[in-house]
């Protein structure tokens, strides 16, 4: 009897039948099955013969020639150009910028590269290309179709190096048996395109649209598959973004690029304090700062605190990109440690510029900036925090103690205050403090 060529497979979490199933018995979730065809996997027997084999040390060692663009924080963020043959996949939310980030690159570049366009008219491409980059560049060539046979087509007959697929959300085949946008058409187009990119050593990129409620989870399938997968991160109320590697073959999964999107694209933000820090050499009661370290890269932050008597019969506590948890843990450990009567204050915590720190460095920095904000003492600006505290009150040391010091006096810095250290000596720069107790006795007597 013939086999089925189709299967059934959940699309929450992958279990596969040979019949339509209404709901999961795997994860349980409902109405989840998708048909798709059944990849036929050849094995020949006997094929692995010994002469297969070779010995690792006798790989031959392929010199990696990168292709660099202009963009020096997209350089970094892809562990030092791209490697030809790579797919990667750039994901984000709807309108954070990957188009533009894209785009801008492709435009600055000397590289000859081709813009599939499925999303976009060649028109609005070409304005949006105009703002970014007022001399348009010849070496950008457009594709404007959704049909992946005919994109396959023309990337086999030619030999431009970079490729852009602007969103692989939007790609169809007509090999495969579901709409554009489904897990199928995704998984399925991406492969295509692999195999082409390593065929013909393009760099191809694949843009896709992902929500943080997994909305639009698509191309997260994709992580396995591709290269090196980048997320575009950013604030609807901040200018900034972020580009963060979480996958690369090549190179460090944790780089980070930062860019301000400005009304001429996006433009790299080397100096990262002027996104996190407010206005410089200013000092007002509730603010601290600190180091956190964000990827690879040390960010300087800012804590804003206010600490005030509760209005309403019952007090109010309110975070911005800390862990209101956490915050809790932190004024537990003051009013126990500190005796510090903070159950009738209302308390919030913002972090400067829209950030989401999970940094637990931080902590020291929270709770200096509720202290000062407590006894409405401005700390200097120039005074840094960093590390973090136990349910004992005591401070911590942490992870990349010397590259936060290094950022912290880059920025400025004249006191830093810290954990103790196995050789510490105090001196004037470096402050180092067992406990909570002995850190407020020194700032606020
Ligand atoms: P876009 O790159 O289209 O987002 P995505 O491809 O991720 O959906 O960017 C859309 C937003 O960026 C849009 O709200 C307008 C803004 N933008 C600027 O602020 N400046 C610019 O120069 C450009 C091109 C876009
Ligand atoms: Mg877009």
């Amino acid at each position: 009897m013939a086999k089925s060529k189709w299967i059934y497979k959940c699309k929450s979490c992958g279990f596969e039948s040979s019949k339509w199933l209404g709901k999961c018995s795997a994860c349980q979730a409902w109405n989840s099955f998708e048909e798709q065809q059944k990849v036929k996997t050849s094995v020949s027997k006997g094929s692995q013969k010994n002469s297969d084999l070779i010995p690792l040390t006798l790989v031959n060692e392929q010199k990696e020639n990168r292709i660099q663009f202009v963009d020096d924080e997209f350089n970094e963020v892809l562990g030092g150009g791209l490697v030809p043959g790579s797919l990667i996949l750039l994901g984000g939310e709807p309108g954070v910028g990957k188009s533009t980030l894209m785009l801008q690159n492709l435009l600055q570049s000397p590289w000859t590269s081709i813009y599939v366009t499925g999303e976009e008219s060649p028109n609005q491409v070409r304005q949006r290309a105009q703002r970014l980059h007022k001399q348009l560049n010849k070496n950008v060539m457009l594709l404007n179709t959704t049909d992946l046979e005919q994109i396959l087509d023309v990337l086999k007959n030619n030999n431009h190096p970079l490729v852009v697929v602007d969103s692989i959300q939007t790609l169809y085949s007509n090999r495969i048996d579901s709409a554009p946008g489904s897990l199928n058409q995704i998984r399925f187009c991406s492969q295509e395109l692999m195999q082409l990119a390593k065929k013909t050593n393009k760099c191809i990129f694949l843009i896709g649209h992902i929500t943080k409620d997994g909305q639009l989870a698509g191309p997260k399938i994709l992580e396995h598959l591709v290269d090196v997968v980048l997320y575009f991160e950013g604030n609807r109320n901040h200018d900034y973004r972020m580009v963060r590697a979480v996958k690369n073959r090549f190179g460090s999964a944790m780089a980070l690029g930062i860019y301000q999107m400005t009304h001429k694209g996006l433009i790299p933000l080397q100096d990262s304090s002027q996104l996190t820090l407010t206005k410089r050499n200013e000092n007002h009661p509730g603010l601290a700062r600190s180091v956190s370290i964000e990827g690879i890269r040390p960010l300087m932050v800012e804590i804003q605190a206010l600490v005030g008597n509760a209005v309403y019969g019952t007090s109010q506590r309110n975070t911005n990109g800390f862990d209101m948890r956490r915050l809790n843990m932190l004024i537990a450990v003051l009013e126990k440690k500190c005796d510090l009567q903070l159950g009738n204050k209302d308390i919030f915590l913002n972090i400067t510029g829209g950030l989401k720190l999970e940094d637990p460095t931080v902590d020291l920095a929270v709770i200096a900036a509720l202290l000062s904000s407590f006894y409405e003492i401005a700390l200097p600006h120039t005074s840094i925090f960093i590390g973090e505290v136990g349910l004992t009150g005591e401070i911590r040391g942490s992870n990349k103690i010397n590259l936060r010091k290094e950022e912290a006096i880059k920025n400025g810095a004249e006191h830093i205050f810290l954990p103790p250290s196995p050789n510490g000596k105090q001196n004037q720069q470096y402050l180092e403090f067992e406990n909570i107790p002995k850190l407020m006795e020194h700032l606020f007597g």
